[in-house]
């Protein structure tokens, strides 16, 4: 069965009518209009005030936005997800990262069991593991307290973890390195194990599946690395891993005291509160850990009771989806001024785009809007000496999101004034604009080039501080948001068909480049496999494998 239209509702051709009043506004305009505009369209929860008055909306817009959701079940869906429900249904799963950080004694239930009783216990084992770890009581095969710990994973078992764990450096304990490795090009794992001894290194394998080409071809590199220096028995003293596939981890020869469950009801890009986390528990300590699964906790109460239009995450979903779908925004730019920050633009890629880059509804029609947009962004201070020229004059509409703290690493110091003053400078231009009548000054010549049109939008989050806490908060509100807006487009935001095909078909190349004997299935032979390709692919193969021929 079709869902109901989305475009045909009255909800969306309402807006549709106002977007064509407000498109004819400027901001400049809607800001003189009301004194009190801040007020009205900022929003204040615990450590995190979102400053949304510099947006192409008026409080009558996130009414109407909020009826789209409404009429879209946008409160059925964050209740079934809450309540377990298989909402991932090409997969059949439920989606329940928020049990991960259900820190209270409330059951949540999966096909009518309460799953807290296996959370609780992993996150027990998790902290008695790490503080194993941390004080020297897990010590390596010789004896030697471990003192780096490699992670190998890709995607969610990397971007989430090695993010935080860089957010977190202040909290990190000095004499335990961590580094994380997801690229199977040798280069990357051989630059962070040239300066290791084995003898105090963990290694610590992320994967869901335990099948990930990537980090298979990485593990067994590690485990060759560790083996060949300190022997085979080394690798129960070496490895731990996190995985729904604790028996292939077994396999591998991780000790089970070393081997931590994940759920299928855990989507990868939602999991670094799952044990995919161990990274950062064993950086910065179980307690940091359990900080940011409280900080999290408190914006999944947020955002499970209140009401749409007074709702964090869902505001600043309908902000995004107004311009993704009624101003044909085709990206979204996310600008943390703070250094501690500076990988989140990575994480959000996949959460986002990963989530909410579909071209089908939950029931296979294809959708009738744009949905997910382009994510990308940076560090703000350096990207305003890179891509903000485009921000600025370009005719593409990218709505930004600022983040900042109020505290660096180094408190208030001059370092956060400077930070600060720029990022409001950069949304204040981008809201105003300057006008040819202010260029006095300028040749006539140049006029148009030194004119900016501004009525661009913006958010800006300020944090009290960047703590375990609130980078909890700053997270679960990101992972709602992009919920709330595929439940708007209909969308199934936990599955990722889209990254199958090509896993696919480099499955069938790999034997060609690497050993034509492990061809088994259909033509026998490299040249075979490679004629049923495209001219494309084939020459490009041919190419390298010509390149490799001759070294
Ligand atoms: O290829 C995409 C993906 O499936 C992601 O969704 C996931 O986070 C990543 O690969 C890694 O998968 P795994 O944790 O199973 O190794």
């Amino acid at each position: 069965m079709s869902s109901p239209s989305l475009t045909t509702l009255p909800a969306w051709q309402a807006l549709q009518t106002h977007a064509a009043v407000i498109g004819g506004q400027h901001m400049r305009e809607l800001f003189a209009a009301d004194p009190d505009r801040f007020a009205r369209l900022s929003f204040s929860f615990g450590p995190i005030r979102a400053d949304y008055s510099k947006n192409r909306i008026t409080p009558e817009t996130i009414g109407l936005l909020a009826e789209l959701a409404r009429a879209r079940g946008v409160e059925a869906g964050r209740a079934a997800m809450f309540a377990g429900e298989r909402i991932n249904t090409t997969e059949n799963r439920a989606v329940l990262h928020v049990a991960l950080r259900n820190r209270e004694e409330r059951p949540m239930m999966v096909d009518g069991i309460d799953v807290m009783p296996e959370v609780r216990a992993t996150r027990a084992r998790l902290k008695a593991f790490s503080d194993k770890v941390r004080s020297g009581q897990w010590k390596g095969a010789t004896d030697k307290w471990i003192k780096h710990i490699v992670n190998i994973g890709i995607g969610g078992s990397h971007l989430g973890p090695m993010f935080v764990a860089d957010a977190l450096k202040d909290f990190q304990k000095p004499d335990l390195s961590v580094a994380f490795v997801s690229n199977p090009d040798r280069a990357q794992l051989d630059e962070v194990l040239a300066p290791l001894d084995p003898a105090n290194t963990l290694f610590v394998i992320c994967s869901k599946t335990f099948t990930t080409a990537e980090t298979t071809a990485n593990a067994d590199a590690a485990r060759a690395w560790l083996t060949s220096r300190l022997g085979e028995s080394a690798v129960a003293k070496h490895f731990a891993a996190v995985s729904t596939n604790v028996d292939a981890a077994v396999k591998f020869g991780i000790h089970p005291d070393a081997v931590f469950p994940m759920w299928d009801w855990v989507g990868g890009r939602y999991s670094v509160w799952s044990a995919i986390g161990l990274p950062v528990i064993l950086a910065c300590g179980f307690e940091a850990f359990d900080q940011m699964l409280a900080g999290a906790e408190a914006m999944d109460r947020h955002f499970e009771t209140a009401s749409l239009e007074q709702n964090l995450p869902v505001i600043l979903a309908l902000i995004g989806l107004w311009y993704t779908d009624f101003f044909d925004a085709p990206a979204v730019a996310v600008m943390p001024y703070d250094h501690r920050l500076k990988l989140f633009p990575f994480h959000l890629q996949q959460l986002d785009m990963e989530s909410n880059g579909k071209g089908v509804t939950k029931d296979g029609t294809p959708v009738e809007t744009k949905t997910g947009p382009v994510v990308f962004g940076g560090g703000g201070s350096d990207s305003q000496h890179s891509f903000f020229q485009l921000l600025h004059q370009s005719p593409r509409l990218i709505p930004c999101d600022f983040i900042i703290a109020l505290k660096g690493a180094d408190g208030s110091g001059p370092s956060r004034d400077l930070l600060m003053a720029n990022a409001l400078a950069q949304t204040e231009a981008l809201m105003k604009g300057r006008k040819a009548v202010e260029l006095a000054d300028t040749p006539e010549g140049l006029r148009s080039h030194r004119e900016f049109s501004g009525n661009r939008p913006s958010n800006t989050l300020l944090l009290d501080e960047l703590s375990p806490y609130v980078l909890g908060m700053l997270i679960a509100l990101y992972e709602h948001k992009v919920f709330v807006q595929g439940l708007i487009w209909g969308l199934n935001s936990f599955d990722q068909w889209g990254v199958e095909l090509g896993k696919e078909l480099a499955k069938s190349l790999v034997p060609v480049f690497f050993d034509p004997a492990l061809i088994v299935n259909g033509p026998a032979t490299a040249e075979g496999v490679l004629k049923a390709r495209d001219s494309s692919t084939a020459g490009l193969a041919l190419a390298y494998l010509q390149a490799k021929a001759q070294k």
